[in-house]
């Protein structure tokens, strides 16, 4: 199908929320998160416990720990009063959203065989032009696929002109992806941050660098994301990265990716903003769509995110 010619993304959209009404209605619920979540301080944090009495209100920087490996505590409690997805037992509207996205997206990083797609484990969180939810996106899609069983989550922060990751998380940190692709002595360990929860690991984006888009077309993102990738081939890779009609930097990412998400904020991008976007990505064969801070009837409440569906550029 000519992309261009079908029905546009709207009229997508609107048809797919009305078919997420009918299947969220029949949805099973996710197992329970993994019990060591939030509560048993682990060897690596040193015992300290993340109960949600202790938990920080401003933000603190990584603990190391002996063996080396950095440590950092995610305020939930913080996190759940701003509307994101925890991997706590809790039910939410959000958390229903997205495990509707989360599901087709995990099919396929994780296919085998036959079905298997290259790199459908490492997913560019993008969107058209700036502040349509991308940051938003990857923190509650990291925390959603947290909390299935056995699948572990690394969150990048690859947005490198305009990285909210970790102020989002509330937690500092000092060095991150663009040092690790500055120096090449540093390798992927020197800069990720495991979390309180237990199979969620933060890569920040670092201090912030004139010469993003050069980093991330080097020749040294391609051995840095190669050496993730091979490292961590059980992991969901999540990279937020910056819009691609704004920026050159999301461009250079996209060919090491199996998957995009592209964020699109309802009723404020335009169509052909969505298409110009679409259009740079097209060498990704599998772009996810979702609709971001919708208020319609379909999608009733406040800022809720809706999924609608699986774009091919093959099907072009
Ligand atoms: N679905 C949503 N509901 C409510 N607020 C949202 C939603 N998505 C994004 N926001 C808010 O909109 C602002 C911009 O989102 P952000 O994720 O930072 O955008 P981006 O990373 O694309 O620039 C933030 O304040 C964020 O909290
Ligand atoms: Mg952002």
């Amino acid at each position: 199908m000519d992309r261009k010619s079908g029905p546009s993304l709207i009229e997508r959209a609107a048809q797919r929320l009305a078919d997420i009404k009918h299947e969220q209605a029949a949805e099973p619920t996710d197992p329970p998160p993994p019990s060591d979540v939030q509560a048993k301080p682990t060897e690596e944090d040193g015992g300290r416990t993340a109960r949600p009495s202790d938990a920080p209100t401003a933000a603190v920087g990584p603990s190391r720990a002996r063996g080396g490996a950095r440590n950092i505590t995610i305020d939930l409690d913080r996190l759940a009063a701003m509307g994101m997805i925890t991997p706590r037992a809790e039910r939410s509207r959000m958390t229903e959203e997205y495990r509707v996205i989360k599901r087709p997206i995990l099919l396929r990083a994780f296919a085998a065989g036959e079905d298997a797609v290259k790199d459908a484990n490492l997913i560019m969180i993008t969107s058209a032009i700036p502040s349509e939810g991308k940051t938003f996106t990857a923190i509650n899609l990291a925390m959603s696929i947290a909390k299935e069983r056995d699948v572990y989550v690394l969150l990048v922060d690859a947005d490198l002109s305009r990285p909210s990751i970790m102020s989002t998380l509330g937690v500092k940190a000092d060095r991150g992806f663009v040092d690790l692709l500055e120096h090449e002595e540093m390798s992927v360990a020197d800069v990720l941050l495991r979390t309180n929860i237990s199979n969620l690991s933060v890569i920040p984006a670092g201090r912030p660098h004139a010469m993003g888009t050069e980093l991330l077309a080097s020749e040294r993102a391609g051995q840095v994301i190669d050496e993730i990738a091979m490292r961590y081939s059980n992991r969901v890779i999540i990279f937020d990265t910056a819009p691609v009609l704004a920026s050159s930097e999301g461009g250079a990412l996209l060919k090491h990716v199996g998957q995009i998400v592209l964020v699109v904020e309802f009723e404020r991008t335009k169509k052909a903003e969505v298409l110009g976007a679409l259009d740079m990505l097209e060498s990704c064969e599998y772009i996810n769509l979702i609709l971001n801070k919708s208020r319609t009837r379909l999608a009733a409440g406040h800022g809720g995110a809706g999924y609608y569906g699986s774009y091919y550029s093959s099907d072009g």
